[in-house]
């Protein structure tokens, strides 16, 4: 059979992109920023990004177009048949269904919202109401249904299914957000929402730096999608034609913009609408958007509009994020084992079905997961796919990562090749120490 490929340049941007913009921004990034000091987290997420991120996405993009396989694949086929690498990409196989078990639960909190925003049914107090739905029976049936519709998308396979999908939803995504952030910026009160979130402040960063630092790392691996093999499987679906470098470039610009613009949503609701960071916006991972921001929403006018808007906006870009998860093992079977996609999808969807509604009748199993659990393993797993191009590839990942883009991009070839062989990896083993201590 033959394998499947993008339609068009464009169509892959907006895939990696729609992988990329996720739960991320909308739902970690502000919660993130609010833990760890406001905009000096920002500053040091934005150099993480930048220094870290951007050769990260090249190495699995150079990974996976030169393979044209899934991560598990693709690292045992370039390594000459190597086992043991292989099982470098199987861990990536295997963190992508943890990781879906626990964004399933979250997009069925938020495909409910959907539905709640236009009933108002949070409306008269969004602590309790989120408190009642966040965990049990109901919640893991809305998960059934988030993980439903992206297994939809999936099925269509990748230029019928998932670049159709995600052609439309990344647009919308982006001119929405940028819609409603104009609206929060200029509601009264909006400036100390501002404030906290832009002046420089690095009292907090002085007094914490490693644990920024931490945070900083894993925010930027999660909202660029590293570490796990998406960025592999979806460079293994492009053509010789594409700059990897410049795709790469606008991929982490599109979403550090969408990140940011989420963060100017999402501080000025809370501040002006809310009176600051309550103890459930700043400390639970969950309270951010579901009780502060949703409680903004009751007290303004045409708030239910807003509201199904907002979360409207989150669904869309879980979904497109959700999708490039399952896509992983889904490739994975397809390459390695011959089983025809949409087998593959239902058997999947199948056994995620069942690790979600355990994540989500379980709260405390819930949080250790999407937290460190993930952390770990895509640090561990970029570190892993950094040292496999840099040493592996070598020379090969220099002359893959040259095909197809300008000459800029290729001056900055070797820098990137020694940066992915030496600092970005030991960069991470090292925050991967410190979490362990
Ligand atoms: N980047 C996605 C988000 O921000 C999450 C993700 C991580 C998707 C890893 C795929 C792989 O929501």
């Amino acid at each position: 059979m033959v394998r499947e490929s993008w339609g068009t340049r464009i169509g892959f941007i907006f895939a990696a992109v729609g992988s990329a913009v996720g739960l991320g921004n909308l739902w970690r990034f502000p919660w993130m920023t609010a833990e760890n000091g406001g905009s000096a987290f920002l500053v040091v997420y934005l150099a993480i990004v930048l220094i870290v991120g951007v050769p990260g996405l090249l190495a699995e993009f150079v990974i996976g177009r030169r393979s044209k396989r899934n991560p598990a694949g693709a690292l045992r086929r370039l390594a000459g048949g190597s086992d043991s690498w292989g099982l470098v990409g199987l861990l990536g196989v295997f963190t992508a269904l943890v990781l879906l078990s626990f964004y399933s639960v979250v997009g069925g909190w938020i495909l409910r919202y959907v539905g709640a925003s236009a009933t108002g049914a949070y409306f008269g107090n969004p602590g309790t109401y989120f408190g009642s739905v966040d965990f049990g029976v109901e919640a893991a049936a809305f998960h059934v249904g988030f993980l439903a519709l992206t297994a939809l998308v999936v099925a269509g396979g990748v230029r019928s299914g998932i670049e159709k999908a995600t052609k439309v939803m990344t647009p919308v995504i982006v001119v929405l957000l940028v819609a409603l952030a104009g609206w929060a910026v200029s509601q009264p009160g909006a400036g100390a929402g501002l404030s906290f979130y832009l002046d420089f402040d690095p009292s907090y960063l002085e007094s914490h730096p490693v644990s920024v630092l931490q945070a900083a790392a894993g925010q930027a691996l999660f909202t660029l999608s590293l570490g796990v093999g998406t960025m592999i499987t979806y460079a293994s679906y492009l053509g010789e034609d594409n700059s990897l470098a410049f795709d790469g470039s606008v991929i982490a610009l599109l979403n550090t913009g969408v990140g940011f613009l989420a963060g100017l949503v999402v501080f000025p609701l809370l501040f002006a609408l809310q009176g600051g960071l309550s103890e459930t916006t700043a400390g639970g991972g969950p309270g951010a958007l579901f009780v502060g921001v949703a409680g903004a929403f009751n007290q303004i006018p045409f708030g239910r509009v807003l509201a199904v808007a907002f979360f409207g906006v989150v669904l869309l870009a879980a979904l497109s994020s959700s999708i490039s998860m399952l896509e992983i093992p889904v490739a994975y079977l397809v390459d390695e084992h011959d089983v025809p996609r949409r087998a593959a999808t239902l058997g999947l969807g199948g056994l995620v079905l069942v690790t979600g509604t355990i994540c989500a009748l379980n709260p405390g199993l819930f949080t250790t997961v999407s937290g460190p659990v993930v952390d770990t393993l895509l640090t561990a797993g970029l570190a892993g796919f950094l040292v496999f191009t840099g040493w592996v590839l070598g020379k090969d990942a220099l002359a893959e990562y040259g095909t197809g883009s300008g000459a800029l991009a290729r001056s900055l070839g070797v820098p990137w090749l020694w940066s992915v062989r030496t600092v970005l990896p030991l960069f991470l083993v090292w925050t991967l120490a410190l979490s362990f201590l």
